[in-house]
């Protein structure tokens, strides 16, 4: 049960919806164990006017008349109460659910990028949904019955006790037994029930992945072979299940057994005590009705118990995410405001850690704001990973990154994302119009203000042309961009937030160069005090930039203006002299 005391602070914070209801579960068990008593009482009047004779036959049917209004009456305002107890104690599980799904997600986006890769989207979102549930099902349904099922185990078993102690004890001997089948089969069920979550999980990652990846999958026409995949997760999803069933089926069976054993000890023991004249034959009916009142009772101590150990794994799974931290955590010392964006790096070294890659080895370069820097080098040489200790999604792990006076530790990560303009290698759209997904860099930007960063990053003549204009939609129930166009929607995106430090990654790579070219002179020209970092593998993009630096494996292997690169051996030059030649065979 230790997961589960994670949901304590919302039963706290619902506790007076939760005392009511536990109000109007007591008062609905009350009126309900009105009836059998009367029932017990008319059949007591009839016997004793069938053998005696004596007592009149209008009060009788008066008597009869009246029971049966008082148990209608009596059933109508129990269903009143037990109407109002669902409603406040369901309601109450709904709130928490909606409580709880909103901090597992709000929890998901403040944890680091590495977060996401060391767990696939499938999983994170099975836990939010079907986990959830399965724990609103404990806050919900588990409590009420558990109160109801104590509720009426007191009223009733006192009641019967009142009325014949030895018979009482009779009936109930089953019960202990049902209790410690009820605990074997719920540990067994506890164990199963994780097994067949993690199947879960495991089908809607292979599922979601599949949809994701469809283009890839069609081109290489692998269906048949993902289908061959979904069916063997899927039957061990349905083995696990089957398993987990096997177990849950004892239950009910158990339960009609040993009420059936409780309902013939009544009519064996029972009888023997009113043919001895020891009870009246009222209260023989009356412990029928009692002992049956408490089979969905008893059979509910068995569901609930299931309930309870599949929210508990399911808990389980949501704390194991919501205990993970954020890699980088702004500290304490994170107080300094950004003044100046001067950029630099000195003796930087950085590991990934997942992989144990050494990224960056000794780079250290100096950019003044408003001045544009090109990084360029072969694949796998840390480009985009300068970008990253740039944003400071990671941290380095010696050396400095500094902006202006200070290292970016001592800078809240808000501060930073306001300033900074991030395009990413791969752009990423949602599934929203043009100009939605333009302005998610600045939200309250208007017509004119998206229009212009269109401008900027040379889309806008693209996105004129589409008969709804900037009111596209764009991904799943829209249109879908080219590869050129996306990466300039994503430059949009990163120009309307008008940053001052601007991060290209490889975002010009699906455009043509006069394209290129135009995109690169506007920035120029519109972002005079925007430092500009640009990560590229064309000369055309880096050649007008005040800085080229040239990465090999981590290392600075060249560093300067186009004229300095051009003038000695190297990287830089060769890929000058190779991409001219092919320009010219154009
Ligand atoms: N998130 C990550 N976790 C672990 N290793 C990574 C991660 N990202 C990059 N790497 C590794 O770090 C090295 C540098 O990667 P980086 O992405 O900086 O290269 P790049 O120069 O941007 O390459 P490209 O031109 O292909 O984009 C590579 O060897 C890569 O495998
Ligand atoms: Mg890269």
């Amino acid at each position: 049960m230790r997961a589960l005391q994670y949901l304590n602070r919302y039963l706290k914070k619902y506790r007076f919806l939760i005392l009511l209801g536990l109000l109007f579960t007591v008062s609905s068990r009350v009126f309900a164990v009105v009836a059998p008593s009367l029932v017990g009482d008319s059949i007591t009047a009839i016997e004793q006017f069938i053998r005696s004779g004596e007592a009149n036959l209008t009060d009788i049917k008066i008597l009869l008349l009246t029971n049966i209004a008082l148990i209608i009456g009596a059933a109508l305002i129990s269903g009143l109460f037990t109407f109002s107890m669902r409603q406040t104690i369901i309601n109450v599980s709904r709130h928490i659910e909606y409580d709880l799904k909103n901090n597992v997600y709000d929890h998901y986006q403040k944890l680091s990028l590495r977060f996401f890769k060391q767990n696939r989207v499938g999983d994170l979102m099975s836990r939010i949904s079907e986990d959830v549930s399965r724990v609103r099902m404990y806050v919900g349904p588990a409590l009420m019955y558990s109160i109801n099922t104590v509720t009426l185990f007191i009223i009733v078993i006192s009641y019967m006790v009142s009325v014949a102690p030895k018979l009482t004890l009779y009936t109930l001997l089953p019960l202990p037994i049902l209790s410690f089948l009820i605990y074997r089969l719920s540990r067994a069920i506890h164990e199963r029930s994780t097994l067949v979550q993690q199947m879960l999980s495991k089908l809607s990652a292979f599922s979601q992945e599949s949809f994701s990846g469809i283009n890839v999958i069609k081109s290489y026409a692998i269906e048949r072979n993902r289908t061959s995949g979904m069916v063997s997760i899927s039957k061990e999803s349905r083995n696990k299940n089957m398993s987990l069933v096997k177990v849950q089926a004892w239950f009910f069976p158990l339960m009609i057994l040993l009420i059936g054993i409780s309902n013939v000890l009544v009519i064996f023991i029972g009888g023997n005590q009113y043919i001895n004249g020891q009870i009246e034959l009222g209260v023989l009916a009356e412990f029928i009705i009692y002992v049956n009142m408490l089979t969905w009772p008893v059979a509910t101590v068995g569901w609930v118990t299931s309930i309870v150990q599949q929210a508990e794994a399911s808990q389980k799974r949501i704390n194991e995410f919501l205990s993970q931290k954020p890699d980088i955590q702004d500290c304490i010392k994170a107080t300094k405001k950004l003044s100046n964006f001067n950029i630099s790096f000195d003796n930087v070294n950085f590991t990934y850690d997942d992989t144990g890659v050494k990224a960056l080895k000794n780079v250290s370069f100096k950019l003044q704001s408003g001045k544009t820097l090109a990084v360029m080098g072969p694949t796998g040489s840390g480009k985009t990973t300068i970008l990253q200790l740039l944003s400071k999604t990671y941290l380095p792990n010696s050396g400095k990154v500094s902006l202006g006076d200070f290292s970016l530790e001592e800078y809240a990560q808000k501060d930073i994302c306001e300033i900074m303009g991030v395009v990413p290698q791969q752009p990423f759209l949602f599934s929203d119009t043009i100009a939605h997904n333009i302005s998610f860099g600045k939200p309250n930007a208007n017509k004119l203000e998206i229009e212009k960063a269109a401008k900027q990053a040379s889309v806008h003549s693209n996105i004129v042309d589409f008969k709804r204009g900037y009111e596209t939609m764009l991904g799943e129930r829209g249109i879908t961009l080219s590869g050129g166009q996306k990466q300039r929607v994503s430059i949009a995106r990163a120009l309307i937030k008008r940053p001052k430090i601007l991060l290209l990654d490889d975002c010009l790579s699906a455009v043509d160069t006069e394209t290129e070219e135009a995109i690169l002179n506007g920035l120029r020209e519109n972002n005079k005090d925007t430092s500009t970092v640009i990560v590229c593998h064309r000369v055309s993009s880096a050649k007008n930039a005040d800085y080229i630096l040239i990465l090999k494996d981590g290392e600075i292997a060249e560093y300067g203006t186009h004229e300095d690169l051009v003038s000695k051996a190297g990287y830089y030059k060769e890929l000058y002299e190779e991409q001219r030649s092919e320009d010219d065979k154009i």
